[in-house]
């Protein structure tokens, strides 16, 4: 069974609010996870090195959980990765100690998560954001395997007790989601989602065309089920490459026809 490692990266545990949720949470979700809280180990920022090193190389997936800090990690994580992975261990000719074990990030934002798209408040949209920990996993040989993000986790409503009731279910929700993390490693990444969308569209529609048709033009003769499965293996071959071509055009068109 893979080993877990939780690495809180929060500087202010005591004070937060999702994180501390969060981890709670997680705790139960993954019972069997070694949790690994700097704030709590590190209040001065003097992080015991040869210690932390042993703990990654323990684990199979390591899981940072941070709020999100001016567009990145808070300083007691970046302090971490400065001190932790240095040459030798984690990256250069001989720094092979995190080769092949998977990244998983968990973080949180104050911003709601639609604040973060091009044509809103932030900007950027919250992808963007995470290549400098994409390239981090790459250089110290690592696969980036996702992440769980949640957004509108904001300091200014924790006096507000129905956006606090909100802000509780959605860590919750996240810790729900980062507990399935590890499953959906094995589900197929998010990049090919159009050609899996089309996959089944046509698998779909082929089924019901192929049959409707045969029988239309056949009736139920002798033999129709065979008939109607070969019109539906040449159906299929047709439709997923023109639903592959012409989805990004449909879905344009359907933008600018209905209202949003
Ligand atoms: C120093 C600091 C920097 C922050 N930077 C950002 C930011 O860049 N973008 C954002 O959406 N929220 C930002 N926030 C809000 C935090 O991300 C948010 O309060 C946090 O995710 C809530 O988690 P917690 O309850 O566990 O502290 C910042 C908060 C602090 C204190």
């Amino acid at each position: 069974m893979s080993e877990i490692l939780v690495v809180s990266g929060h500087t202010d545990l005591e004070n937060s609010f999702a994180n501390k949720i969060i981890l709670g949470e997680l705790k139960k979700h993954l019972p069997e996870a070694k949790f690994d809280i700097l704030s709590e180990l590190y209040k001065n920022y003097v992080i015991d090195v040869k210690a932390e090193q042993e703990k990654l190389v323990k684990a199979d997936v390591i899981v940072l959980v941070y709020p999100f800090f001016w567009y990145g990690v808070p300083s007691l994580l970046q302090k971490w990765f400065e001190d932790v992975l240095v040459h030798g261990f984690s990256h250069g000719s001989k720094g092979d100690k995190l080769h092949g074990k998977k990244l998983v990030l968990s973080f949180t934002s104050g911003a709601l998560e639609e604040l973060y798209k091009k044509d809103a408040l932030q900007r950027y949209e919250i992808e963007e954001f995470l290549p400098p920990l994409k390239a981090l996993a790459n250089t110290c040989g690592m696969e980036f395997a996702g992440y769980v993000y949640s957004g509108g986790l904001s300091y200014q409503s924790r006096h507000d007790e129905a956006k606090l009731a909100l802000m509780r279910q959605k860590a919750l929700d996240h810790a729900k989601r980062l507990g399935g993390a590890d499953r959906q490693n094995f589900m197929i990444p998010a990049k090919f989602y159009k050609y899996v969308f089309a996959f089944i569209m046509s698998a779909f529609m082929a089924f019901f065309m192929s049959f409707v048709l045969t029988y239309l033009n056949l009736g139920f003769v002798d033999g129709f089920v065979k008939i109607w499965l070969i019109v539906y293996v040449k159906a299929f071959v047709v439709a997923y490459p023109v639903l592959l071509l012409v989805s990004p055009f449909v879905t344009k068109l359907t933008q600018i026809l209905c209202k949003k």
